[in-house]
């Protein structure tokens, strides 16, 4: 996922669209770029949606793995946030996130961000639950993936 198309306008997000929005002026840095950190929490959020969506249930960021800034972000900036269910285990889930820019007076999008965030769906505690397995779940290739459930571990 890493990877920065020489042709940009010909590449494509993975995953559905979760977050739509514009860059502000308070979300710079005095050089004007945006800051990373927006960047991260708009990611943040956006795999949170997907992960409470198929989780059932409320669900925290438990890692965010190798979040690489391919190019920057300017004020005004279209901010599209795309996130995609990779695995899911007994209560975590591992979401791609990536974030696609467009110029506001433009058409071509590109890539400026992604990043790999595992999400644990919690019970009303605040302990992992086990999420439920469903037919859309990526085939199972982590083996850590599909053991017992939280909580029946010896
Ligand atoms: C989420 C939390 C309840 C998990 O508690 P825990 O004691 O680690 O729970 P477990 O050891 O049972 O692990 C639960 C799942 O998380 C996974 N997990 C735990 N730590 C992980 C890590 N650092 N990276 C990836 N996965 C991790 C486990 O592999 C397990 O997955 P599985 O159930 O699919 O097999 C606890 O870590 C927590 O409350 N963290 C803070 C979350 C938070 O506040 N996030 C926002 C930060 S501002």
């Amino acid at each position: 996922m890493n990877d920065v198309s020489p042709n940009p306008e010909l590449s494509r997000p993975r995953g559905e669209p979760a977050i739509r929005t514009i860059a502000m002026p308070a979300d710079a840095n005095p050089a004007g770029d945006i800051f990373g950190g927006w960047l991260m929490a708009q990611m943040d959020l956006a795999a949170g949606n997907v992960a409470a969506r198929r989780a059932r249930s409320r669900c925290a960021t438990v890692s965010v793995d190798r979040i690489t800034f391919l190019r920057p972000v300017f004020i005004g900036d279209e901010v599209s946030l795309h996130a995609e269910i990779v695995r899911v285990g007994r209560s975590s889930m591992t979401i791609e996130v990536e974030a696609w820019r467009r110029s506001r007076d433009g058409e071509e999008q590109v890539k400026v961000t992604d990043a790999s965030f595992v999400f644990v769906a919690l019970d009303q505690g605040g302990r992992p639950r086990l999420i439920s397995p469903a037919a859309s779940d990526p085939a199972a290739s982590d083996p850590a993936a599909g053991g017992p459930a939280p909580g029946e571990r010896g």
